[in-house]
């Protein structure tokens, strides 16, 4: 099993974020619906991340890194990403190329190294059965493991081509349900918590149908 660098989140340069900010610019002029996505899950990590708490430069390390947690998927077909049906077995292998794409896009824009780890490893689950190395626990980096949380919620509770979305309460009892297996049981627990109406769900949903 590959090893993660660095298990914490590392100071994030002040310098950095514009070049973070212009590249979730590249992200929405090609992909709106991935851009919006992004939005919506640094919105929520940020809000993970306080509870979890972390404070100052770490905090901009989280939402920087969610807000282009996804780009690697410019790497792969609109047809398959938009595809209106059950993805084929191939299909879904080059959906799960994204992580490692994002990674090899943001390691030249980049010099903290937690932040590109865990664009990298946003997919890896507690229980060490995710993708794409099988990485568990806390060898993965603690914004990857706060991204995944978030990036499951929005993913539930966002349409898709093949499917409605879920309501909040049964996407929030499924992070909870997945709590020790896809999750890390503290930032699982510590995401009920959190106070979504306080996070303003109409901006999320504003994002949502702008998607
Ligand atoms: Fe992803």
């Amino acid at each position: 099993m590959r090893q993660a660098q660095d298990t914490e989140p590392a100071a994030f340069t002040r310098g950095e974020i514009p070049q973070w900010s212009s590249l979730h610019g590249i992200v929405r002029d090609a992909s709106p619906a991935t851009a919006s996505h992004c939005a919506r899950v640094a919105r929520l990590a940020l809000e993970l991340a306080i509870k979890t708490g972390l404070r100052g430069e770490e905090l901009r390390a989280v939402a920087a890194t969610a807000m282009v947690h996804d780009i690697g998927k410019l790497g792969i077909p609109a047809s398959i990403l938009d595809k209106p049906g059950a993805l084929t077995e191939s299909e879904f292998a080059r959906v799960r190329e994204h992580p490692q794409l994002g990674y090899e896009m943001l390691r030249w824009a980049c010099s903290t190294a937690v932040c590109t780890e865990s664009v990298r490893l946003h997919h890896e689950r507690w229980d060490g059965r995710g993708y794409p190395y099988g990485v568990s626990g806390e060898a993965v980096p603690l914004i990857a493991r706060i991204i995944a949380v978030a990036d499951a919620y929005d993913a539930m509770v966002s349409d898709r081509p093949y499917r409605k979305a879920m309501g909040h309460e049964a996407a929030l009892a499924e992070v909870r349900a997945c709590s020790g297996t896809q999750f890390d049981p503290a930032l699982a627990s510590a995401f009920a918590e959190i106070d979504f109406e306080m996070i303003n769900e109409s901006d999320l949903a504003l994002q949502r149908s702008a998607a």
